[in-house]
């Protein structure tokens, strides 16, 4: 199902930046090299957010407001990143993120997102160029 493979792919994207962003800090790659990070991971998950409310509009999903809610509030999220990173510092950065962004986006992609893609294959899938 074209939809559902684009999801699946961006999502392994999504968790390759975010390792990317957590080997950055451990690391302790310079701050502008892991603000740079921080901007890549913004960008493309608001590129990927883009996709999916697309194919929900497409597919016809029910839930589309609140799933779309749910991903204003993890954008929000997403824009404290470097001021979180300021305030707790590298040491203690890595621990907090995986304990808390990580383990929501991961979440959110097991049961929203998954909700979603069950709709899309169930429904017949969607007309998706794949642009
Ligand atoms: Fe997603
Ligand atoms: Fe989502």
């Amino acid at each position: 199902m074209a939809g559902v493979i684009e999801i699946d792919k961006q999502h392994k994207e999504l968790v390759n930046m975010f390792n990317r962003l957590n080997e950055a800090v451990k690391n302790n790659e310079s701050r502008e090299n892991i603000y740079r990070i921080i901007d890549e991971v913004i960008t493309f998950t608001r590129i990927h957010f883009a996709t999916e409310e697309q194919l929900m509009v497409q597919s016809g999903y029910p839930e589309i407001e609140a799933h779309r809610e749910k991903h204003k509030d993890l954008i929000k999220e997403a824009l404290h990143l470097k001021d979180k990173l300021d305030y707790v510092g590298e040491q203690m950065f890595t621990d907090w993120f995986n304990h808390w962004p990580f383990a929501r986006v991961l979440a959110h992609i097991q049961y929203a997102d998954q909700q979603v893609e069950d709709h899309i294959t169930q429904s017949g899938g969607v007309a998706y160029s794949g642009a």
